[in-house]
């Protein structure tokens, strides 16, 4: 496998850079009238604008160029029809299969996936309509009124944000409450305000294997069994949705009780599974499905369009293009929408997770960088605590705004302020200021000139810092699945481009290891050997009395 760093395709980006780096958006706008035109896509609901990029069409065709000669469309296939394309774990992955359509034939291993996808979606249905109607009841005989998801990762992450984007539009039959810390603190927090007679645990672990989430769901179920007088309830408030449902049964869910996931949904890609059980239960299963509609929409546009106009495709080739011919070290996400406010943190682990790797898939260590630390927060929030550095720090740092034309929630003059704050942000941060302006302002505003003089330097903007904009007409279910699946795909783009394993995470795995042959010295704290290892002075230093210095 030829590195891609060694291909004549990056060899010309390299190049072209240097001229690049010389440009400001202020004169490439100057130059094109039609430059915001040329460079957005129009999916109908979603406007991708990526005009403020520190591109020209030169560039973006030398992008194209790289994308075609990493086959990213024959990458893009294989993972479609399940290939297992998920080397070092020898599995396909297809989280595309979960939102499949009606008529959609996946096989693995030479079987047709897609009957026990729709059979999985149907009990889903049930479930959901039999809780939300009060049809299910506690061990007291009381409708169920709360639920409470204990899983990590991305058994916690994609549920809990999608819940916390729709909340408004919940009609309030029930309320989520997510549990994923191992730190005693907040499951003790979370059941405090609750009843155990009408509360549900979803236990959602895809390998039922993950010590943090075992460990708050026993604690769960002693709570339930300590309120019931009996194991029996068991049955009545707890369900599991994993791919080992052996290991539920072990705990003691019932079968009928468990959810099944399957081996080719990567964690951080499971919320169109069962994991997104939480999301049913809330809004209703229709409003689930309304979710997997929006991200079948985005699937079928990544497979049909060309790579010129393919909305992953062209995300993707920007933050190459950022990161590994501009330099960028990150990435921001500024969501102007407060219900996407956990999407952020949701794409840290999709991202990251997927793409923070530095070995390539022929096992040899890659000469370039790969994922950018991704972070973020909402716009007007991040205005007026990090902003100050994407403005004007020592590094650029390229930013993907999503902003939602039409409020969720109306409240007459907050979204207008909202939204001037937007476009207020990407302007600055493309175009800033001269030397020239601030000059006039301050003089017009009666400085004299030695006080202007010094402050020039302190409040000229350069500008020339790179944004995306991706414009949603109204956030709700099918607009959050488009989303998500838009950015599924540009990290898929991406670790094909790097020549990475996209769908693996040994990197977390060590630490797992290492917690668990520690975790006995911790409870049996006899074993400490009394050498000078971390873990026994830790040990002396909680044995010792307290004392005053
Ligand atoms: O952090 C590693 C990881 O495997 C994630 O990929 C996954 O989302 C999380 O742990 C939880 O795993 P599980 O669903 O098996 O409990």
């Amino acid at each position: 496998m030829q590195p891609v760093n060694d291909r004549p395709e990056w060899k010309e980006l390299e190049q072209h850079a240097q001229v690049m780096k010389q440009q400001h958006l202020f004169d490439l706008f100057q130059a094109d009238a039609d430059r915001s035109e040329r460079f957005s896509l129009d999916l109908g609901d979603m406007l991708v604008d990526f005009s403020r990029q520190l591109i020209s069409g030169d560039t973006f065709g030398k992008l194209m160029a790289l994308a075609r000669a990493m086959d990213v469309e024959g990458a893009r296939d294989q993972m479609m029809v399940g290939e297992k394309i998920n080397l070092t774990e020898d599995r396909a992955v297809l989280h595309t299969a979960l939102r499949g359509g009606p008529d959609e034939v996946i096989e693995v291993g030479g079987e047709d996936i897609m009957p026990d996808v729709r059979a999985s979606l149907e009990r889903m249905r049930s479930f959901t309509n039999s809780v939300r109607t009060g049809e299910w009841l506690g061990f007291r005989g009381d409708a169920i009124t709360d639920v409470v998801n204990i899983g990590i990762g991305g058994s916690d992450l994609g549920p809990k944000m999608v819940y916390d984007a729709l909340q408004d539009t919940a009609d309030n039959r029930l309320k989520v409450h997510f549990v994923s810390n191992v730190d005693g603190a907040q499951i003790t927090r979370v059941l405090r305000e609750l009843d155990p007679a009408t509360t549900l645990f979803v236990v959602a672990s895809k390998t039922f294997g993950t010590k943090e989430t075992m460990i708050n769901a026993r604690t769960a179920k002693a709570w339930v069994m300590a309120a019931a007088g009996n194991k029996e309830a068991v049955a009545r408030h707890f369900v599991a949705t994993t791919a080992a449902p052996d290991k539920a049964a072990d705990f003691g869910i019932a079968e009928a009780n468990v959810f099944e996931s399957w081996d080719w949904v990567g964690g951080r890609f499971s919320l169109w599974s069962a994991i997104g059980l939480p999301i049913a239960l809330a809004f209703g299963f229709d409003r689930f499905d309304e979710l997997l509609a929006g991200a079948r929409n985005m699937d079928q546009h990544f497979r049909a369009r060309p790579l010129a106009e393919n909305a992953p495709v062209i995300l993707a080739l920007l933050g190459i293009w950022n990161t590994n011919f501009l330099g960028a070290k990150s990435q921001a996400l500024l969501p102007y929408d407060q219900a996407l406010h956990l999407f952020p943190a949701y794409m840290q682990q999709a991202e990251m997770e997927s793409n923070g790797k530095s070995v390539s898939r022929n096992g040899r260590a890659v000469q370039y960088d790969t994922c950018p630390i991704i972070w973020g927060a909402t716009g007007i929030n991040g205005q007026h605590a990090f902003y100050q550095l994407l403005h004007q720090g020592s590094q650029i740092i390229p930013c993907d705004f999503i902003v939602s034309a039409k409020p969720q929630v109306a409240c007459e003059g907050h979204h207008e302020y909202l939204l001037a704050n937007y476009f207020a942000q990407v302007h600055a941060l493309a175009m800033g200021n001269t030397e020239e302006q601030i000059r006039a302002d301050l003089q017009t505003k009666g400085f004299a000139e030695d006080r202007i003089e010094a402050l020039l330097p302190h409040k000229i903007h350069d500008g020339n810092r790179p944004s995306t904009c991706l414009l949603l007409k109204e956030l709700n279910a099918y607009s959050l699945g488009k989303l998500i699946a838009l950015y599924e795909h540009k990290i898929f783009v991406q670790g094909v481009i790097w020549q990475i394993c996209s769908f693996d995470q040994w990197g977390v795995e060590l630490g797992k290891v290492l917690a668990d042959d520690i975790m006995p010295r911790l409870t049996e704290p006899k074993t400490a050997s009394g050498n000078k290892s971390e873990l026994d002075r830790f040990m002396r230093f909680l044995a010792a009395p307290e004392s005053a210095h």
